[in-house]
């Protein structure tokens, strides 16, 4: 079996506990379903990070202490909405930068170019379609220093040894006194948090559904989908989010590419996702344990989201 998807999706359903990674979430159905969830007004990130990069933009370039010229790579940039402030910013305030956006959609960065090209004419735009390090490797090599940004709270989607692994790999690809904006979600009133994920709408039920959907499509299955519904529990404690599609039946489900029945239990669970939040001391150990010192939190008024700035110590 050459595709990972398959693979992934094999090993997940024929595990004890069952489970999917959220990262198949986004195919271009999902990736449309998603942008509907940020659009909800209980779905408090993205505007809390929109508000960060609008009111601080300056703060936050203050604190980078580059001489220009420098680069800006985002990772996963997709529409570059978010980005869009403090690109704004720099343009305005003529500040000598190129911006990289990197994403594994050719459509996105094709869309980002011209919408950006169009609104905010002197950026120096380089886009990169593909995957991250291999991009990002090219990093070290820069005459310039170098602002990353990974943005959105992704990084709340990665088990803790992930996170880590994940982070490391951007420090080993950037130059000493590098830099990184990272977004957190932060620990908040739990209802808020529940809000967010277990919204009224039915929108993140749909996120998590299209799921089942895509492994009927790509894998020529036979989920039902009326036989499943979503559940989602937040632990105040740990700050995890954990997502889930329970079965609704006792129930086999045919996946036919990969040759495989697989049974469910009356209220089986598949695990599909985990969206952490931190408490602040979290994220400096998090910098800590991976070779950044913590320059600054940019915070929103609320104090929901943290714009977390690091630089790469020698
Ligand atoms: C992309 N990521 C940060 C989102 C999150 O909040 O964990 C994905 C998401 N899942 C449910 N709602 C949004």
């Amino acid at each position: 079996m050459t595709n990972s998807f398959a693979k992934d999706v094999l090993a997940g359903l024929t595990a004890k506990s069952k489970y999917l990674s959220s990262k198949y979430f986004y195919d271009d159905n999902g990736s449309r379903i998603f942008q509907e969830i940020m659009n909800m007004p209980e779905y408090y990130l993205t505007d809390a990070e929109f508000e960060i990069l609008s009111m601080q933009s300056k703060q936050i370039l203050e604190a980078l202490e580059f001489s220009t010229p420098f680069n800006i790579i985002e990772l996963g940039a997709g529409d570059g909405f978010k980005t869009f402030k403090l690109l704004e910013y720099l343009v305005n305030n003529n500040v000598n930068f190129n911006y990289v956006p990197i994403d594994i959609s050719q459509e996105a960065m094709d869309i980002l170019s011209e919408r950006l090209k169009k609104r905010l004419p002197g950026i120096n735009i380089k886009p990169k379609v593909g995957d991250y390090f291999e991009i990002l490797s090219a990093n070290k090599d820069s005459d310039y220093p170098s602002l990353l940004l990974f943005l959105g709270g992704n990084i709340g989607n990665y088990l803790q040894d992930k996170a880590n692994e994940l982070i490391k790999l951007f420090n080993d690809n950037m130059k000493v006194r590098d830099k990184l904006l990272i977004g957190f979600d932060l620990k908040k009133n739990p209802i808020t948090i529940h809000n967010a994920y277990y919204d009224k709408h039915g929108i993140t039920k749909r996120f998590n559904l299209n799921l089942l959907l895509r492994i009927n499509r790509e894998l020529n299955a036979d989920f039902k989908i009326d036989d499943f519904d979503f559940y989602c529990h937040y632990n105040p404690i740990t700050g995890e989010v954990k997502s889930y599609i329970v079965s609704l039946t006792k129930q086999r489900v045919n996946i036919k590419a990969l040759n495989k029945y697989v049974e469910f239990d009356y209220n089986e669970l598949i695990w599909t996702e985990l969206s952490k939040k931190y408490a602040l001391d979290e994220i400096c150990n998090l910098a800590e344990t991976n070779n950044f010192k913590l320059k600054s939190n940019f915070l929103d008024c609320k104090h929901y989201f943290a714009d977390s700035l690091w630089e790469k110590l020698p």
